[in-house]
């Protein structure tokens, strides 16, 4: 037997632990995990002495903005981005321009992310308007549904919580995850209105209108809402130490609920805000200490279930404004996640079975990615490739992604992503991107 692929030399995350290994890959899925001398004969080999090799690695939070939003990023820079970064599936958000949020704007996005695309690419949708609909889009394959509750994106009323109900109730029975960005609109409004009249617009500014609370009072009112609904529920960058605990509460209590951190709040903290600018302002936004500690806290206890990167790119224009509230809310974050987190992994902070759990194992599972998220013979050949060893600085100006700025320029960091493969398929090699747009493939939920 003839196969398209061996790697030989490969330390690889195999149940838990680190094997020696190589890998036989057949037709972009595994098709032999054992010994060198057990391989059978391939097409290509590949010496990866001694590298790191992971599942694929999933990025289950970014925007790829693309269509009338390609001054910012399009799915080739940004998926370029992702591969760089050491991700091999990325789930992309629906607030774009137009926004996601109909079978014609899915299917549009969709046939555009096809053929530009380096990297497994799943789309999410907004909620529509006709709740009949959103059964059309799952059914178009979208990987899950967004709601966020900051401010009115999709078609549903977030002003209402009657509308919210139906929301939960239509992702119920289409069986579909909904992605939520929890802060209170009201609140915030009302915050954001008091510091424009008194003429406070900076950055501290920003912090004190988006609180805590906010986040807190959009969680509880999202668990409520969905009391007797069938559907799953993910936080997104969840940034408070309370809104953790309720989530925890909500768990505990049988509900279907789960949640994300990002590298920004894990790492940042609203002291970094004076010195980085209006770079740092992201939504929501950089806390306190006590915050960040609880976590961290979280990702190691597994409270928190994944780590996305809220890539978010805007234009360096866009983030040098005079007033935090001109200000686009956001910072990319594809080609810094990964090696912030193996930093972490160096550091003893955190294990690679976490590193492992949370970009591949939590995400496959929470988003029905049966094919992915494991080194196991039949699974999708998605692999990361990691020279754990290496230091080097983060450099904003080389990234893939068109925002080239980042609160991370210039930290040093330990581990490196060298090698990404797609189905089978070398992505990237040494941050060199060396396949075709198109090479990765959609991910279309299948509906049950
Ligand atoms: O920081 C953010 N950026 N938060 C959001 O909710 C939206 C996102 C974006 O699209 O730029
Ligand atoms: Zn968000
Ligand atoms: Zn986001």
């Amino acid at each position: 037997m003839i196969v398209d692929l061996v790697l030989h030399n490969a330390k690889a995350y195999i149940k838990g632990e680190i094997l020696e290994c190589s890998i036989a890959i057949e037709e972009g899925k595994y098709i032999k995990i054992g010994k060198q001398p057990q391989m059978p004969n391939a097409d290509q080999k590949i010496d990866l002495h001694g590298l790191l090799v992971l599942p694929g690695l999933i990025d289950e939070h970014v925007h790829l903005r693309d269509e009338e939003k390609t001054y910012k990023e399009d799915f080739i820079s940004g998926t370029s981005s992702a591969a760089a970064g050491g991700f091999t599936t990325v789930l992309d958000m629906p607030n774009n321009q137009p926004i996601t949020n109909s079978v014609k704007t899915f299917k549009n996005r969709l046939e555009i992310a096809k053929r530009r695309t380096l990297v497994n690419i799943g789309l999410y949708s907004e909620f529509p308007e006709n709740l009949t609909t959103l059964t059309k889009i799952s059914y178009e394959g979208a990987i899950g549904f967004k709601l966020f509750m900051g401010n009115q994106i999709g078609g549903l009323n977030i002003d209402d919580d009657q509308a919210l109900k139906n929301g939960f109730k239509a992702a119920g029975e289409a069986n579909t995850v909904v992605a939520i960005h929890a802060e209170d609109k009201n609140q915030i409004t009302l915050n954001e209105h008091q510091f424009k009249k008194n003429k406070r617009n900076g950055v501290k500014d920003y912090l004190l209108a988006h609180t805590e609370q906010t986040e807190v009072q959009a969680i509880e009112r999202a668990i409520r809402t969905s009391e007797g609904s069938n559907a799953c529920l993910h936080f997104c960058h969840i940034t408070s130490k309370q809104g953790l605990e309720t989530i925890k509460e909500a768990k505990k209590a049988g509900k279907n609920v789960t949640c994300e951190a990002t590298p920004n709040h894990l790492l940042l903290t609203s002291a970094d805000t004076a010195r980085l600018g209006m770079i740092a302002i992201i939504a929501p936004p950089l806390r306190a200490k006590l915050h960040q500690d609880a976590l961290l806290k979280g990702v190691i206890q597994g409270d928190i279930d994944t780590i996305g990167s809220d890539h978010a790119p805007h234009t360096i224009e866009e983030k040098t404004v005079d007033s935090v509230w001109d200000v686009k809310v956001g910072t990319p974050g594809l080609e810094t996640t990964l090696p912030l987190m193996l930093t972490l992994v160096k550091k003893k902070i955190v294990t690679f079975q976490k590193l492992v759990e949370v970009f591949a194992e939590k995400p496959a599972e929470i988003y029905s990615l049966t094919n992915k998220g494991k080194l196991e013979k039949g699974k999708d050949a998605d692999l990361t490739i990691i020279d754990y060893k290496r230091h080097w600085t983060i450099a904003a100006s080389k990234f893939k992604s068109k925002a080239k700025f980042s609160p991370y320029n210039n930290w040093e960091v330990i581990g490196k992503p060298v090698k990404t493969f797609v189905n089978g398929i070398l992505i990237m090699d040494e941050n060199e991107i060396v396949a075709n747009p198109g090479s990765g493939r959609i991910i279309q939920k299948t509906t049950q």
